[in-house]
């Protein structure tokens, strides 16, 4: 799956700017509030217009303080899957739980220097585990291959049936990265400004997405 981020997106033309990625299996888009990160960019009265305007499932990644009290109303809202920081909060597993509860897909994030081995135990509770290879805030930063390890011990378990979800990155996704993560077993892949830097979003969507086949054809020859 490849998930354009609306980050690198014009936001005074987004209807348009997600027009221009027709044919992307989720829109991911990136709420922050300017304390969990140092950032600030929309929050829910722009992603219920994105409801109206779309349907592209919206892929919400929060990162914000107090995800308990701010992240089940996106679920409400209609949001497809809402991802929130394990670093934001002390009760993960009962925010997955309201969001669940709201009637969307429950994500974790983890930053690049967060191990993955302490939540290993709770992700049964989710539905999706987006790692960040850059530091949440900003698009255009280049991609930290370190935090493959996480997605490759994530899929490990998925294959083995021990569990069951979308390992999802998220930071530096281009069509020069995308193969190292598809061979690490990511399923979902967040690109923003390799997507909305190129004339043709929707192109470089279906680009990447080739590139993602190939690679997992090469593995599996
Ligand atoms: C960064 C955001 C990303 C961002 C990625 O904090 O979570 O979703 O849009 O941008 P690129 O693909 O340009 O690294
Ligand atoms: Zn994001």
């Amino acid at each position: 799956m490849i998930a354009p981020s609306i980050l690198s997106a014009d936001f005074a033309r987004l209807a348009d700017e997600v027009r221009a990625v027709e044919g992307a299996d989720w829109l991911h888009v990136d709420v922050m509030d300017n304390h969990f990160v140092p950032n600030l960019t929309l929050g829910l009265p722009v992603v219920q217009s994105l409801l109206k305007t779309t349907d592209i499932p919206l892929d919400c990644h929060l990162m914000i303080e107090d995800p308990a009290r701010w992240a089940p109303p996106y679920a409400e809202a209609g949001a497809y899957n809402v991802t929130f920081h394990a670093e934001a909060t002390e009760d993960p597993v009962a925010v997955a739980r309201d969001i669940r509860a709201a009637g969307a897909k429950a994500g974790l994030s983890v930053k690049p220097n967060t191990p993955i081995e302490p939540y290993l135990e709770i992700l049964r509770n989710f539905d999706t585990l987006l790692v960040m290879s850059v530091e949440p805030g900003f698009g255009g930063q280049s991609f930290i291959p370190h935090v493959l390890d996480k997605a490759r011990a994530v899929r490990r378990l998925v294959d083995s049936g021990e569990l069951r979800l979308v390992v999802e990155i998220d930071g530096g996704i281009n069509m020069d990265t995308i193969e190292a993560a598809a061979e690490a077993g990511v399923d979902c892949f967040v690109a923003g400004s390799a997507v909305y830097g190129t004339d043709d979003p929707a192109a470089t969507v279906e680009a990447l997405r080739e590139k993602v086949i190939e690679t997992e054809q090469a593995a599996s020859r």
